[in-house]
C-alpha cells in the first residue's frame, strides 16, 4: 500500500474517501472545520442528530455531501479530548482503517491526523496514523483463493500535510514495509516458511538493499564453531538449520553494531517432550521473534540508517525423532558452559544461547534478542505487552521508550540474582528449566549467562508477536519498537 502527502485544501481533495476526526468536545480540528464549513454546516448537523458517532473508535460513512470533491466522507471518533493518547489515537487510527477496508475503495485520504493531544508532535501523529491505516489494510493472501467477495484492502493513502512532514512519512513508509515483511513471515504455514525458506528470504532482502550482505551458516559450520545447543534442538527435523547473518552498513566501519538476535523456531512441536495437540497449533508462530528482527532490518535498510546493524536468525525446526535431542541430554553451548535438557520444549533459550555467543564476535555496542520464549509471558502479560529483561537500564529504558513512542510497547520484568538457582543442577553448569515458578524470569536468567559481558536486552514476544483466534494473525511485533529503537540510535 502506497503512502504519500497531498496538501491541497481539504474540501477540495479529489478522492474515493476523505476521513476526518470528531471528539467529545465543542472544537473542531482544522480538517473537520472545513469539511463542515465546506457542506454549509452537515458535519455539526449529524453530530447533533447522532448519526456521527464521537465515541473512540466510532466510525460513520457520509455519502452525498455537496461541496466537496471527495465522493464519501469517513467520520472517526476520538473520544474525550483530554482522556487522548498515543495508544488511544492509534486505536481510532485502526478503526478508521478497518472501516476503510471494509467499503469498497481503492483509495482514500487522511486528515485525523491534525488532532491535538498530549503534546505529541504532528510528525508523530502522522506516521501513527498512516501506520495503523497501513495495518488494518494488510489481508493475507499467500495460500488463499481470491474470490469476488473477498475484502479488498486499500492500494493506497495519501495525508493531508507539506513539506515539513516529508521525513515523517518517508519513516512511516519504511516503517510500515518492515512491519508488513514481519507480519508476512510470520502468518506462513510452516510447511512454507522453513528455515531453508527464511534464508531464501534474507537473500532476497539483501539483492534489495544498499548496504546490505548476508552470510548463512549450515549445519557443518556450526558444528565446527560448536554450536551444539543449537543444533541440539534442530537433530529432530529432516530440515537443515541455518543461522542467517544480515549485516547492515550504514556507517563507519568501526562504529560498533546493534546486533538483534531472532528465535526462527519456524516449527515448535516441543520434540520429545511434545506439546498437547491444544498447545501446538500455534507454533507456526515461534518465528515471529526473527520476523520481528528482519522487520526492524528491513526498516533501516529502506531507511538507509546512518548505523551499522547486525542481525541474526537462529533458524530451526523442533521436531521428535529417534535422532532428537532427549530429555537428561547434557550438551555444550559454544559458550563452553553445558546445559541439562530436562524439556526439550524449552528450545528457545538453546538456540539464541549460541546465537548470542556467535554475536560477541562483532563487538557489539549492544545485543537485542527476540522470541516468543514463554507461555509464562503470555500469562504475565496478556497480549499487549512485550515482556523486556536486560542487564543494562540505559538499554533497557531506550527500549521502552522507543515502544511507547510507537504503541508497540514493553515492559520491564526483573533480572534478580535470587532467581538464578532455580536452573541449578548437578549434571551440569545449568538446566535449561527454572520449574514452575517465574517462567518468564528464569528463561532471561538462563539467556543472561551467555550475555554477560554485553549490554544485553531480551524481549519475549509470546504474547504480543500474534493474536489466535482473531483475523488478525501475526501482529508484526515488534518490528516497530526496534524500528524506532534503530532510528533513535542513528538520530
Ligand atoms: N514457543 C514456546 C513458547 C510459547 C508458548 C510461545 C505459547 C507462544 C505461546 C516455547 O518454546 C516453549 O515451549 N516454552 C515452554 C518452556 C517450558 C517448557 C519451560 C513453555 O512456555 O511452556
Ligand atoms: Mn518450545
Ligand atoms: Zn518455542
Amino acid at each position: 500500500m502506497k503512502l504519500h502527502l497531498d496538501n491541497n485544501p481539504t474540501a477540495d481533495i479529489e478522492t474515493e474517501c476523505l476521513v476526518i476526526g470528531v471528539c467529545d468536545s465543542g472544537s473542531f480540528s482544522p480538517a473537520t472545520k472545513a469539511v463542515d464549513e465546506a457542506t454549509q454546516g452537515s458535519i455539526s448537523r449529524l453530530l447533533e442528530s447522532g448519526d456521527i458517532e464521537k465515541g473512540l473508535g466510532k466510525t460513520s460513512l457520509l455519502h452525498g455531501l455537496q461541496g466537496l470533491g471527495a465522493a464519501r466522507v469517513l467520520t472517526v471518533g476520538f473520544g474525550k479530548p483530554e482522556k487522548l493518547n498515543l495508544a488511544r489515537f492509534d486505536r481510532a487510527c485502526l478503526a478508521a482503517g478497518k472501516a476503510l477496508r471494509d467499503h469498497p475503495l481503492k483509495q482514500c485520504h487522511v486528515c485525523v491526523q491534525d488532532i491535538e493531544f498530549d503534546n505529541i508532535g504532528s510528525d508523530r501523529r502522522l506516521l501513527q496514523a498512516a501506520l495503523a491505516v497501513h495495518r488494518a489494510n494488510f489481508l493475507y493472501t499467500t495460500t488463499k483463493s481470491m474470490k469476488d467477495d473477498s475484502p479488498a484492502p486499500l492500494k493506497s493513502a495519501s495525508f493531508q500535510g507539506g513539506p515539513e512532514l516529508q521525513s515523517a512519512i518517508e519513516q512511516a513508509d519504511a516503517f510500515a514495509a518492515g512491519f508488513e515483511k514481519s507480519k508476512i513471515l510470520g502468518d506462513l504455514p510452516p510447511n512454507i516458511c522453513t528455515p531453508a525458506y527464511l534464508a531464501q528470504d534474507a537473500l532476497s532482502i539483501a539483492e534489495k538493499h544498499a548496504n546490505v550482505s548476508l552470510e548463512v551458516l549450515e549445519e557443518d559450520d556450526m558444528a565446527e564453531k560448536g554450536m551444539d545447543a543449537l543444533l541440539a534442538v534442530s537433530r529432530g527435523s529432516t530440515l537443515n538449520a541455518k543461522l542467517i547473518v544480515l549485516k547492515y552498513a550504514g556507517a563507519a566501519e568501526d562504529q560498533a553494531p546493534v546486533a538483534l538476535i531472532g528465535k526462527g523456531v519456524t516449527f515448535d512441536s516441543g520434540g520429545l517432550s511434545l506439546k498437547s495437540g491444544e498447545n501446538m497449533m500455534q507454533m507456526k508462530y515461534d518465528m515471529c521473534g526473527a520476523a520481528g528482527v528482519i522487520g526492524a532490518f528491513v526498516a533501516c535498510a529502506r531507511l538507509q540508517m546512518p548505523i551499522n546493524v547486525i542481525c541474526i536468525i537462529a533458524a530451526v525446526e523442533n521436531m521428535p525423532d529417534g535422532n532428537a535431542c532427549r530429555p537428561g541430554d547434557v550438551i555444550t553451548s559454544m559458550s563452553g558452559k553445558t546445559i541439562e535438557v530436562l524439556n526439550t520444549d524449552a528450545e528457545g533459550r538453546l538456540v539464541l544461547c549460541d546465537a548470542i555467543t556467535y554475536a560477541e564476535q562483532y563487538n557489539p555496542d549492544v545485543i537485542i534478542d527476540v522470541a516468543t520464549l514463554t507461555g509464562a509471558c503470555v500469562v504475565a502479560l496478556g497480549h499487549h505487552a512485550t515482556g523486556l529483561i536486560s542487564n543494562d537500564d540505559e538499554l533497557a529504558e531506550a527500549l521502552l521508550q522507543a515502544g511507547d513512542s510507537i504503541v508497540d510497547r514493553a515492559w520491564r520484568l526483573p533480572l534478580w540474582e535470587e532467581y538464578q538457582s532455580q536452573l541449578d543442577t548437578p549434571f551440569a553448569d545449568m538446566k535449561n528449566v527454572g520449574g514452575m515458578s517465574a517462567g518468564v524470569l528464569t528463561a532471561g536468567c538462563f539467556l543472561s549467562r551467555f550475555a554477560e559481558d554485553q549490554r544485553w536486552a531480551h524481549l519475549d514476544v509470546a504474547g504480543s508477536a500474534w493474536k489466535w483466534g482473531s483475523n488478525d494473525g501475526a501482529t508484526g511485533r515488534p518490528a516497530g519498537l526496534l524500528a524506532q529503537f534503530l532510528l533513535n540510535k542513528a538520530g
